[in-house]
């Protein structure tokens, strides 16, 4: 009979930790969260509560402590799971993780939120019980709105530390938990920040051909099923200053010949745009920014990164869904091009990370559309598009036909999915688990 996770301690109580405890004490377990200071413990019971809804507050006080990780770390010893939720630094999370287990009772899981360094990293070097107890619950942000968890296990971890998790998240937090593999980035980050970097330096070419910022995003919005920023209008979202930095991260973890490398960097007109600051709407603006107008409206200007011009955004008619994707996908214009160039090559290169970065094509699916708000997932989305039609248009071009395209050719199928079930990387056809 395996544990029930009853006490939970969640230590750094910051935007993660904060959510992580919230959501904890709202399912009902006792929850202490550790700081640095006792001002930031106190800072961080008020987040804690500020995230509770109205109807949850008394209970989500009622369970909840705070402490510091000098005075209080002994409570540790209390628990059956203690999630590190600290700053995204392998040196902090490390010596973090050193003084839990110091003090944690045999059998208690011990877990890491990072947003991607590889779980083997973070337990290098340490005892043998820690590494068996350490698992990655990738929680995403904010965490009590984001339906998505990928779940990290090492070569080292216990099976049984990843079920008793597995159980909690879902049954009791109401996760979508995607079993992901210890790569760095692990899933979604790696599909999704590889998009947006591939797509910020393609688009540099389709703007020299004529498309401008505002005509980009609109075909790349809900015609491709995509969010409906677009891709300029999620990295306004994002921020450039934090693309900069997983560009950064990107060329430090990525594997050597990963294609993502050639683009783990901001294109030069972006780089300007950093540089002075105009790195989004938590600047005033980005790629697109809001100005009063003479009525005391506001009206919605779009940036061009070439010129370094502002003009007013327009509104597009494009394909309200997915229908009609494969022809928009072959069409020999300037569309076709812009989609290939830019979701195609996501796609491809999504298609070349199974069973690198995950065992099941479905889960990179509900990464995509759970953490992403993608409206499919990218092997929903080469289903659509004709996995047969692309493997010739790739041969035609001369280029090589990723992974997971092959292994769907030597089995001879049409489609990723078909009749409930989906491509496993060993060629044969298998069930989808239930979302
Ligand atoms: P944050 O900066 O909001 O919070 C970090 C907290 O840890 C702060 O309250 C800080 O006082 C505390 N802290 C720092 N060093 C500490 C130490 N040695 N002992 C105890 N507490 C310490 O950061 P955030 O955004 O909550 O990120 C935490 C982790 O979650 C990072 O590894 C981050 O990469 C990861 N993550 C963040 C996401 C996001 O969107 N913010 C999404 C998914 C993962």
């Amino acid at each position: 009979m395996s544990m029930e996770i009853r006490h939970v301690a969640v230590i750094g109580g910051g935007t993660m930790g904060a959510g992580i405890a919230a959501a904890c004490a709202a399912a009902g377990r006792d929850v202490v969260v550790l700081e640095t200071t006792e001002d930031l413990a106190e800072k961080a019971r008020a987040r804690v509560l500020g995230l509770a809804g109205d109807d949850e507050r008394a209970e989500v006080e009622a369970h909840l402590t705070v402490g510091t990780l000098d005075h209080d770390l002994p409570l540790v010893g209390d628990c059956d799971w203690i999630c590190e939720a600290v700053v995204e630094d392998l040196d902090v999370k490390r010596a973090v993780l050193s003084r839990i287990d110091g003090a944690r009772r045999d059998g208690s899981i011990v877990s890491t939120n990072t947003s991607g360094i590889p779980l083997a990293a973070l337990v290098e070097g340490a005892g043998e019980r820690l590494r068996a107890d350490t698992v990655v619950p990738h929680f995403f942000n904010p965490v009590r709105v984001m339906r998505l968890l990928e779940l990290v296990g090492s070569d080292d971890t216990d099976p049984e530390a990843i079920e008793t998790l597995r159980r909690f998240l879902h049954d009791d937090l109401h996760k979508g938990v995607v079993d992901a593999k210890d790569t760095p980035n692990f899933i979604g980050n790696r599909i999704g920040c590889g998009f947006i970097l591939s797509g910020m330096h393609a688009a540099v070419r389709h703007r020299a051909a004529g498309l401008a910022v505002d005509e980009i995003d609109a075909l790349l919005g809900a015609p491709v099923g995509l969010p409906p920023t677009g891709l300029f209008g999620l990295v306004d979202l994002i921020g450039l200053d934090v693309m900069d930095l997983i560009a950064r991260n990107l060329t430090a973890t990525l594997p050597a010949d990963d294609v993502g490398r050639a683009t783990a960097r901001l294109p030069e007109a972006e780089r300007r745009m950093l540089e002075r600051g105009q790195i989004g709407r938590k600047a005033g603006g980005g790629y697109y920014r809001l100005v009063r107008t003479a009525d005391g409206g506001k009206a919605k200007e779009v940036y061009d990164p070439e010129a370094g011009t502002w003009s007013p955004a327009r509104r597009f008619a494009v394909a309200p869904s997915l229908d009609g994707l494969a022809d928009r996908f072959f069409a020999d214009d300037a569309t076709g091009d812009l989609l290939r160039d830019l979701l195609g090559e996501t796609l491809l290169h999504a298609a070349d990370l199974v069973p690198e970065i995950a065992d099941e094509i479905v889960a990179v699916d509900r990464a995509m559309r759970w953490g992403f708000a993608w409206a499919a997932g990218p092997f929903e989305l080469l289903d659509r598009i004709g996995p047969h039609r692309l493997i010739a248009h790739l041969r035609r071009s001369g280029r090589p036909v990723p992974h997971m395209l092959s292994v769907l050719e030597a089995a001879g199928g049409e489609t990723f999915y078909r009749d409930e079930r989906q491509l496993h990387p060993d060629g044969r056809w298998v069930d989808v688990p239930p979302e």
